[in-house]
């Protein structure tokens, strides 16, 4: 098969399949056609306390914007993820714990068991004061804990915020402070790639910067040393075990906010993206059994982290929603060797695995040899998220990894879109390497010229990528600051939503993410905003003036080039540029370290004093033969300098 040879699902595949590819054309008319009918019939997926009458109301028109799915109905999230499936899977695994250390002990947590820790997880949230509609952060790292956390706030009707374990403390303290949160939740200490990450004391330093009225939960997971703060701190396990085993479910409305997740835009602080309760669970439910074409008795993987809306979507709601085997993996994949993931495989016999382009890219250039000799047959669908993947990984995924045997859905998302939006169905789509392809039911894509704003109607075109329609897993506002929502997604082309990203669409009608057309960076998958990195940098004493953007990384997809000007009479020194590294970790947390600082005597700016970004990327690209049109630079010859002692070479 060559590469370029759309791959099609086996005729065996898509026979046992949820969806083949007539089913596809017909559920997606269907569900473009008469939306209201499409979701009344999938709404009813999940259980519902008071049934919803009303299905769909959404508007995008600005100063209007207006989002509602399901919205006269009532329901838990947590009953519908736990308490649902007691009857008819009380046993069965829920989540299989496998930890960072080979060595350590795997948990296998039933629903039963689930349903019991969770119960008492929210007894002990409910001794702490925590409300309906309380904001809580977690800080945790990826252990059963988490997962408890996330629904036992589902399940008193608080609103979580989890926060990825490797932000750093002012991370943290910003993210406590924007959401107004009550309580944090986190752990002492987080083994990852056998180090560990030291939670609690991140969470001490963060505190001293928030309301001394906010409370700390501490889950004591490896037992290391942390100080202890009486009267603020309270050890979980502890009180899990003095609490009641049982604690009822608060009915919710389909629209109060489940969670909110923070994460970073072209300008400003990271925001926090607001979810619903009743149009995202049925969403992450149902594109988890489509997308993944999971069956009653699968054992799936998502191996992000639930700190990212990946883990969210696709390692809890969805998964649980739907009464699944979830895996959830403390490690990373390259600890102790570049064969962990597929010892995991193996052990666990994994039949859907999803995972970012990064991971498999690093395991790729490690060498065949750590895959060999694992059983990997039971692996039945291959997943990828975060960023394109390139057609070279992909074919290693497709080979190495899938054997040619398992369609790979290339899924394109967002943390505002709850769920997968463009994506193949492992038994419908025919996969082309790179390409996410076709849109999920409901999903209306919409290719527009970037400038005029015009919906490009051919269907070879390339532009900005918009959604023309609501879809019930959309977020429904940014937290504290509905007009910055508005202004974010809805301004820039009226009527629609805004991705953020550029897009081309095939003869086929297959659409190709291009990547992020604003100052929005994917490093490994996780997004960062230039404007963040930039804030950190001028707040070190010796810089004056920095502008960061990214550049073609191997393994990462982009890497972070930061131009830096220092201050008057301070020395551009190598021990600077390993300060200026440690600084950003601190500030930001290690996925913000800049992986390449060009000391720039002077920015290239307009004679208005804006910098031009667009010659920045170009030097950092190593392309600077082509920097387009110069003219309208304030002092020309700063380029030259930037050129001559550019650092990508
Ligand atoms: C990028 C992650 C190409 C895209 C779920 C998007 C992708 C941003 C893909 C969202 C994909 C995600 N192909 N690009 N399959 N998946 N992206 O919010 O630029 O962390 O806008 O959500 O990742 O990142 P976020």
């Amino acid at each position: 098969m060559t590469m370029h040879e759309p791959h099609a699902p086996s005729a065996e595949t898509a026979a046992k399949s949820h969806a083949d590819k007539a089913t596809y054309e017909a559920m997606y008319r269907a569900s473009t056609q008469d939306p209201a009918a499409f979701w009344a019939k999938e709404g009813k997926r999940i259980d519902w306390i008071e049934p919803f009458t009303k299905v769909k109301d959404a508007s995008f028109d600005l100063g209007n914007v207006s989002i509602k799915w399901f919205e006269d109905g009532v329901l838990n999230v947590c009953a519908n993820c736990v308490d649902r499936h007691l009857a008819t899977r009380a046993d069965q695994t829920a989540i299989i714990w496998e930890p960072d250390d080979p060595e350590g002990e795997t948990q296998h947590i039933s629903y039963a068991e689930l349903h019991e820790k969770v119960c008492r997880f929210a007894n002990v949230l409910l001794s702490q004061g925590v409300m309906r509609g309380d904001r809580v952060v977690i800080y945790l790292p990826m252990i059963p804990e988490a997962a408890y956390a996330m629904l036992a706030c589902a399940r008193i009707g608080a609103i979580h915020s989890v926060v990825f374990a490797g932000f750093s403390p002012d991370a943290l303290a910003n993210r406590i402070n924007d959401s107004e949160a009550k309580l944090v939740i986190t752990a002492d200490t987080a083994p990852r790639g056998g180090k560990r990450t030291a939670l609690k004391s991140n969470t001490d330093a963060a505190l001293l910067h928030c309301s001394d009225k906010v409370r700390c939960l501490v889950v004591k997971h490896t037992g290391d040393q942390i100080t202890w703060i009486d009267g603020r701190d309270v050890d979980v396990k502890a009180m899990m075990e003095t609490v009641a085993p049982d604690c009822p479910v608060r009915p919710m409305k389909a629209e109060d906010p489940l969670f909110i997740l923070y994460t970073s835009g072209s300008t400003g602080k990271p925001k926090g993206v607001v979810h619903s309760s009743g149009g995202y669970l049925v969403y992450a439910s149902m594109t988890h059994q489509y997308v993944f074409d999971y069956h009653d008795g699968d054992i799936y993987w998502c191996a992000a982290d639930v700190g990212w809306v990946t883990g969210h979507s696709y390692i809890l709601y969805g998964p649980l929603a739907n009464g699944a085997t979830t895996l959830m993996f403390e490690g990373v994949p390259t600890w102790p060797d570049a064969s962990r993931l597929w010892q995991i495989v193996e052990k666990h016999k994994v039949n859907q695995f999803y995972t970012a382009p990064t991971a498999i890219r690093a395991l790729m250039g490690k060498g065949e040899s750590f895959v060999e000799g694992h059983d990997l047959s039971s692996l039945r669908v291959l997943g990828t998220v975060g960023e394109p993947i390139n057609p070279e990984a992909w074919e290693w995924y497709d080979r190495v990894i899938g054997k040619h045997r398992c369609p790979i859905s290339d899924t394109w998302w967002q943390t505002e879109t709850g769920g997968h939006m463009i994506t193949p169905l492992p038994g419908a789509t025919a996969t082309k390497p790179g390409s996410a392809t076709l849109p999920f039911f409901g999903v209306v894509p919409a290719i527009l010229e970037p400038e005029k704003g015009t919906l490009l109607e051919e269907t070879v075109t390339e532009g900005v990528l918009c959604i023309a329609e609501s879809w019930p897993g959309q977020m429904r506002t940014i937290w504290g600051d509905h007009q910055r929502f508005e202004e974010t997604y809805f301004q820039q082309y009226k009527g629609y939503y805004f991705s953020g990203d550029g897009c081309r669409r095939d003869e086929d009608g297959y659409y190709w993410i291009t990547g992020r057309v604003d100052d929005v960076l994917n490093v490994s998958g996780h997004r960062l905003g230039t404007a963040e990195v930039e804030s950190a940098l001028v707040a070190h004493p010796d810089v004056a003036e920095a502008a960061v953007v990214g550049y073609p990384h191997e393994v990462k997809g982009q890497g972070i080039y930061a131009y830096v000007t220092v201050m008057n009479g301070v020395e551009a020194t190598d021990a600077l540029r390993k300060d200026l590294e440690a600084w950003v970790r601190k500030e930001i947390g290690p996925i913000a370290k800049p992986d390449l600082i060009q000391w720039a005597p002077g920015l290239p700016k307009t004679r208005s004093g804006k910098i031009m970004r667009r010659i920045l990327r170009k030097i950092a690209e190593n392309d600077y033969g082509s920097l387009g049109d110069t003219s309208t630079l304030a002092e020309p010859e700063v380029v030259e300098s930037l050129i001559e002692n550019r650092m990508n070479r």
